[in-house]
C-alpha cells in the first residue's frame, strides 16, 4: 500500500507521518517512510535551486518539473514492496500542484506510482506562509493559494481524503488515523 500526503508548506506532513508510521506499526504492520525531493543529488539541487528568487517563472518552474520527475524515478523501485506499507512525504501530486503547465507535468510522470490513499493536509494559506521557514521561493500567499486550489481540483481525481490540517497536532494525528482505518481494515470507532 502507498499512501501519499500532500498538502501545501507548513502543513505538518511530516509529524502526523512519523505519529501514522507508529501507531500503524502498533497494529503490527510494517512502515517504510519516503520524502520527495529525496536525498539524491538530484533532490540536492532541487532545493539549492528553490531558493533562487526566479523559482516561480516558467522557465524555472519547467526545469523544477523535470528534476522533480527524475528524482521520483530514485524511489520507484522500492515500491514494488508489497510486504510493507509506504507513507511518502509529497509524491508527483506535488508536481501537478506547484508546477506547470499541467500537460507537461502529466508527460513527465507518466511512470511515477499512483498513490492507492492521498491524503491532503488542507492548511490556510495564511497559517502556511507564518510557519513557513523563509528560506523557499515558493512560500509567499499568492503562489500558495494558487497551490492550494490546485490540490482541492487535483485529489478528486485519486481516492482520497481531505484533513483539516488548521487544528492541533493531536486532533490532525487522530483525524487521519480515522481516516486511514478503513483502507486497512482498522475500527476507525476504536480511535480517541
Ligand atoms: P518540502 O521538503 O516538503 O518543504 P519544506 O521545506 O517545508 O520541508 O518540499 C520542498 C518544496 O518543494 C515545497 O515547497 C514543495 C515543492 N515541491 C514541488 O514544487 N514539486 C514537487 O514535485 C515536490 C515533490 C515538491
Amino acid at each position: 500500500m502507498y499512501i501519499v500526503f500532500e498538502g501545501i508548506d507548513g502543513a505538518g506532513k511530516s509529524t502526523q507521518i512519523q505519529l501514522l508510521k507508529e501507531w500503524l506499526e502498533a497494529n503490527g504492520f510494517r512502515v517504510e517512510t519516503l520524502v520527495e525531493p529525496t536525498d539524491s543529488k538530484v533532490g540536492n539541487l532541487i532545493r539549492e535551486i528553490l531558493q533562487h528568487p526566479d523559482a516561480t517563472t516558467d522557465r524555472v518552474q519547467k526545469t523544477l518539473g523535470l528534476l522533480f520527475a527524475a528524482d521520483r524515478m530514485f524511489i520507484m523501485d522500492k515500491l514494488e514492496d508489497e510486504s510493507k506499507i509506504f507513507i511518502s512525504d509529497r509524491s508527483f501530486i506535488s508536481s501537478l500542484a506547484y508546477q506547470e503547465p499541467a500537460e507537461w507535468i502529466e508527460v513527465l510522470n507518466k511512470y511515477a506510482k499512483k498513490p492507492d490513499l492521498l491524503l491532503l493536509l488542507d492548511l490556510d494559506v495564511k497559517k502556511s506562509v507564518a510557519r513557513a521557514s523563509g528560506e523557499d521561493t515558493f512560500e509567499n500567499e499568492e503562489f500558495l493559494t494558487k497551490v492550494k486550489d490546485n490540490y482541492l481540483r487535483i485529489v478528486e481525481n485519486y481516492t482520497h481524503e481531505i484533513i483539516d490540517a488548521n487544528n492541533g497536532v493531536n486532533k490532525v494525528s487522530s483525524d487521519i488515523k480515522k481516516a486511514v482505518a478503513p483502507y486497512l481494515g482498522l475500527c476507525p470507532d476504536c480511535i480517541r
